[in-house]
């Protein structure tokens, strides 16, 4: 396995894992001092892309059936035709500089759309304060997607405040617990989460989520991976992929054995939703490797943020084994910068 020592970019990232539970902390004290300002609206759209996303999907899905207003994510330079003025469109972007991000607060602002804007710095937060709106400024110095903590409590405490979600004190305070406990027990020697990139070392990961936002945990470890281990994985989510997926496991035998399930549950997870991961199991354990875990934590947002821990440090892992720098993001940086050219 890589060592610290051999790159500097191996102990960079895993002092951001390590500084996680601070940094959430950090983010709630950023969302609790922050003022949005008053917004009379109907529907709120968050817009951002990949690492700057990650937080909108996940708070997206955990408000869906508490939320008094519809809550969607935008990934696009354009936002959806029914974004107007009585729209809150949150936009967030790590950098500030974000081209899809940036083309969507232009049309946000064409629209006549309530904005707030999430950033460390750059553009968004420059023409933000151009254009007098409410910028809610976090530190820089991460990689996007090891700021999750910055791109989710902020946001959830700006619903909080404009009273589109109930109270959340009790569900913060379990979840920054766990975060906690979780951090300081996958930084260790021995746990789950090497013993699982070891597990995936050699395989295709495919991560299916048990239902509702552990979705978009599986999303995330799909993309952790693909950014810390240098890896193709993919990711599906109960129950949908019962409609779809399963059938695929059918087909030739060859085309499924370098593949490594992770199932991700819950202990929040419905009967039902129980009940058809245990069958997809049978049907599947025969083509390939299942893994399972199961989040931990007495209240949904902690059990869900349990299992990000688990998937970032379990990448960082797999970075290791696969001897990556599981820092750089060469090929997202290349991109950025032809376009940037133009
Ligand atoms: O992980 C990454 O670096 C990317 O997914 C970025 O988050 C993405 O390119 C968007 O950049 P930003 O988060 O600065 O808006």
């Amino acid at each position: 396995m890589q060592q610290p020592a051999t790159n500097p970019n191996v102990a960079a990232m895993i002092e951001m894992l390590r500084g996680f539970p601070a940094q959430c902390e950090a983010a709630v004290a950023i969302g609790r001092d922050f003022d949005p300002g008053r917004h009379e609206i109907t529907n709120i759209v968050m817009t951002g892309l990949g690492g700057s996303a990650i937080g909108a999907d996940l708070l997206r899905a955990y408000v869906a059936s508490s939320a008094t207003v519809p809550v969607q994510v935008n990934r696009d330079y354009e936002l959806p035709a029914f974004v107007n003025e009585r729209t809150l469109v949150l936009a967030i972007s790590y950098s500030g500089n974000t081209e899809e991000t940036l083309a969507a607060w232009q049309d946000a602002r064409a629209r006549g759309a309530q904005i707030v804007t999430f950033t460390t710095g750059g553009t968004l937060a420059r023409e933000s304060a151009a254009a007098g709106v409410s910028c809610c400024r976090v530190p820089g110095g991460l990689q996007p997607r090891a700021a999750l903590g910055f791109s989710f409590f902020p946001l959830l405490l700006t619903l909080e405040k404009l009273g589109v979600v109930p109270p959340q004190a009790t569900a913060i305070e379990d979840a920054l617990r766990i975060i906690r406990q979780a951090t300081a027990h996958y930084a260790s020697e021995e746990n789950l989460a090497r013993d699982l990139a070891q597990r995936l070392e050699h395989r295709v990961p495919l991560i299916y989520g048990s239902w509702n936002a552990v979705g978009v945990v599986a999303y995330r470890w799909k993309s952790q991976i693909n950014e810390n281990a240098k890896g193709i994985a993919f990711w599906n989510t109960f129950p949908e992929l019962n409609h779809n997926e399963t059938v695929g496991w059918s087909g030739r035998a060859e085309l499924c054995r370098d593949l490594g399930v992770v199932l991700l549950r819950t202990p929040s997870d419905p009967p039902r939703i129980r009940r058809r991961m245990d069958l997809t199991r049978s049907q599947i354990e025969a083509q390939a490797p299942v893994n399972e875990v199961t989040a931990e934590g007495a209240a949904f947002l902690a059990q869900l943020f349990s299992l990000v821990v688990l998937g970032d440090w379990m990448s960082l892992y797999l970075a290791l084994y696969r001897e990556q720098d599981p820092v750089a993001v060469y090929a997202i940086d290349a991109i950025k910068k032809a376009l940037a050219e133009g």
